[in-house]
């Protein structure tokens, strides 16, 4: 693990090294989207707030990396026939994978393609490296991690620029991320990561703020750990009637309580700053590396 990281240092001199450089200064902003347990909506807030960055006018990229649910397709109404594991294989190069989708960002589904890289050669690695490098014309790549404690999970947890904690009201509100957090304080090596939490399915935005600094104090407290609430979506059936429709919420309830929600939240994310160390070049390495080996 640490020599690969140590390779993947050398491989990256700068993110734009396999990309021509046509914009010196830019950097992707790589968001993990992540949760205690399942069925908090992740999914569907991964999708309809890759699509608001996207109206944006942001280059957004979707990566699908739930290895049990991947049901981004089944939301995006996309049928994908290759996914990152074609690229490890070298069946497929990057670009031949990604699939534009009709709501104007691209999609990348990751099957077990991530669990995989870290038992690759130093060949395979460089050309998957390479690769993955192709991504960084995006300025936005979005990953939905699939909830709980897997290898994969919090790989992503480590190596993002931003990781969004989905929860829901109670009962377990407080619990599940707190839950969470507490493994990521334990078992990543860099205690640094820009934690945001993100109060799905609320009844009114007090219920969001309550929940929020709840959670912010007894992180804060127990865990010494600083979290950002980043906003609050309201439980609105216009969600699960765009899952039915297989049409995101965003496009066709663009003014429905949970739309106008997202958008929010997506302002005050584009308008926060990268860190040093943002980026698809500093990606694998913080994936490779960014988990404690037992
Ligand atoms: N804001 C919301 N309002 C109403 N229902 C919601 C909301 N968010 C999620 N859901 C429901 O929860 C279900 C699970 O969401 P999903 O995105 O698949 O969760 P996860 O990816 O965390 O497992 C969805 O099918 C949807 O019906
Ligand atoms: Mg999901």
């Amino acid at each position: 693990m640490e020599e690969q990281a140590q390779e993947l240092k050398a491989l990256f001199q700068n993110e734009n090294q396999y990309t021509g450089a046509e914009r010196p200064n830019h950097k992707t902003r790589i968001i993990a989207i992540t949760s205690g347990k399942g069925g908090v909506g992740k999914t569907n807030l991964a999708v309809n707030m890759a699509i608001a960055y996207g109206q944006l006018g942001k280059k957004v990229i979707l990566i699908d990396g739930d290895l049990g649910m991947a049901n981004v397709n089944v939301l995006l109404n996309v049928v994908p026939q290759y996914n990152l594991m074609n690229v490890i294989n070298h069946q497929k190069k990057m670009h031949e994978i990604i699939l534009d989708t009709e709501f104007g960002i691209r999609f990348i589904a990751g099957a077990s393609g991530f669990s995989k890289i870290a038992n690759l050669s130093k060949e395979e690695l460089d050309y998957f490296a390479k690769e993955f490098a192709s991504l960084s014309d995006a300025d936005i790549i979005i990953i939905d991690t699939g909830a709980g404690v897997a290898n994969n999970v919090l790989q992503f947890v480590a190596a993002a620029d931003e990781v969004y904690v989905v929860t829901t009201p109670e009962p377990t509100a407080i619990t599940d991320p707190y839950g969470i957090i507490k493994i990521f304080t334990t078992e990543l090596v860099n205690r640094e990561i820009n934690l945001k939490l993100l109060v799905n399915r609320v009844h009114s935005a007090e219920e969001g703020k309550r929940i929020s600094e709840r959670i912010i104090t007894i992180v804060g407290q127990f865990l010494n750990y600083k979290v950002d609430y980043i906003g609050f979506v309201y439980d609105d059936p216009v969600v699960q009637a765009s899952v039915i429709r297989q049409k995101p919420f965003i496009v066709v309830n663009p003014t429905s309580k949970p739309a106008t929600c997202l958008n929010h939240t997506v302002g005050r994310s584009v308008k926060t700053d990268l860190g040093a160390d943002a980026g698809v070049s500093n990606f694998l390495k913080k994936f490779l590396g960014g988990k404690k080996s037992k």
